[in-house]
């Protein structure tokens, strides 16, 4: 079936109509997950464990969902997730959502594999800006990555922590994905079932991992699984000193991204970031590991107030955020559940699905009876 974006109402409707826009090997690569793909499914599951109890006769004419989250004030209490080589999924790339994130007042995440400079992104947009760090072996590449973050005067630099090897990404493996996408026989069938996605790649601006390119010739010229690229070029020696010794490096707020141990939060603390992303990849790398809605009560308990907590990761519905910060997180974050808006209709395509979800959350607040995302509380929860 055809669809169009306006019959697009909630994630799900966008996944369709990115499946029915992409060819194979892409979307595959922003469907798929790690070996079995449990915790990827298992990471929005989770909330079907957990019901709501609303109270009602509270006066809900208007409500507030804004937060302040990461040292930013946010329209609503869930944004952008980084995400890695956005000009294969639209041309418009990270320049799509960051616009279609600054209407809707929240922060946008921008990867180490971003295909949009950073300072293009700083030009484009006034909202909150989060630059995601990928510790490389290359150290003369980890200082210019910190150096062009802080001159495009991005507000939150988050280290990502979870990616100590690729992931087993078999879908990846079955199609021949890469970064850039290798021409094969079996890839060239897919690309040329998709004459508008073909036509785009090969006419506009060229794919290109912008703040790498000049330092490394990987996932640019030099094809590479995601997989390869993070078991060749990221530092597997990192540990807690490298993280506490980049957060003395970053005035702004600093974040530790793929956290999920109570232990590993209470670290973050010691280290003085200022907020941890408690997440698996979206069950891209660890498969079997916990999902973070599953997780977030137990490191709320234990860090609550002391550091901030966002659940990353599943989030497809309004009822997902209110779950969320009602079990504990101060704010959530997804890649999903705009990349396949992203990759189905560009910049109009994230502004609705950013739109579609921002309706629910309001709705989902009056129908629970809060008025304030503070409102938010464990009494509101009942696990099954
Ligand atoms: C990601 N994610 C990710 N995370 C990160 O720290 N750096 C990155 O470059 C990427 N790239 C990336 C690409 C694609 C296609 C996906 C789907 C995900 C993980 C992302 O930030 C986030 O943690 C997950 O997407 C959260 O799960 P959901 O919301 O997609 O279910
Ligand atoms: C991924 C990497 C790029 O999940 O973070 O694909």
């Amino acid at each position: 079936m055809f669809r169009r974006l306006r019959d697009c109402h909630n994630v799900a409707d966008m996944r369709l109509l990115a499946k029915q826009r992409l060819p194979g090997p892409i979307f595959h690569y922003i469907d798929g997950a790690a070996d079995d793909e449990l915790t990827y499914r298992r990471n929005s599951d989770a909330f079907q464990d957990c019901d709501l109890v609303p109270n009602v006769l509270v006066g809900v004419e208007t409500v507030d969902m804004s937060v302040t989250v990461l040292g930013q004030e946010l329209a609503m209490p869930l944004f952008c997730s980084p995400t890695a080589l956005q000009r294969l999924f639209h041309h418009d790339g990270e320049r799509a959502v960051a616009l279609a994130a600054e209407k809707f007042g929240t922060l946008f995440g921008v990867s180490s594999l971003g295909t949009v400079s950073l300072a293009e992104i700083d030009a484009l947009i006034k909202t909150p800006k989060m630059f995601q760090f990928y510790f490389h072996k290359d150290r003369g590449l980890n200082d210019k990555m910190l150096q062009s973050a802080k001159a495009a005067k991005f507000e939150v630099l988050t280290l990502t922590v979870d990616t100590s090897t690729g992931g087993n990404r078999e879908r990846d493996l079955y199609t021949g994905f890469t970064s850039p996408p290798r021409l094969t026989l079996k890839s060239l069938a897919s690309f040329a079932a998709h004459p508008m996605w073909a036509l785009n790649h090969l006419l506009r601006k060229k794919f290109e991992l912008v703040e790498l390119k000049d330092h490394i010739s990987e996932g640019s010229n030099v094809a590479v699984s995601v997989g390869d690229y993070f078991s060749d070029m990221l530092d597997q020696s990192l540990d807690w000193a490298d993280a506490e010794a980049l957060r003395a490096k970053w005035d702004g707020p600093f974040c530790l991204k793929g956290i999920m141990s109570v232990a590993d939060a209470r670290k973050a603390v010691d280290i003085g970031a200022s907020a941890i992303m408690v997440s698996n990849h979206g069950g891209r790398q660890l498969d079997g590991s916990r999902s973070p809605f599953d997780q977030i009560s137990e490191i709320a308990d234990a860090v609550g107030g002391k550091i901030e907590i966002i659940l990353d990761g599943g989030v497809r519905r309004g009822t997902h955020v209110m779950k969320a910060l009602a079990a504990g997180a101060n704010a959530c974050s997804g890649g999903r559940m705009y990349l396949y808006a992203l990759a189905a209709a560009g910049q109009p395509g994230v502004e609705r699905a950013l739109g579609n979800l921002r309706s629910e959350i309001e709705r989902d607040m009056k129908l629970l009876g809060v008025t304030k995302i503070s409102q938010l509380g464990r009494d509101m929860l009942r696990y099954r």
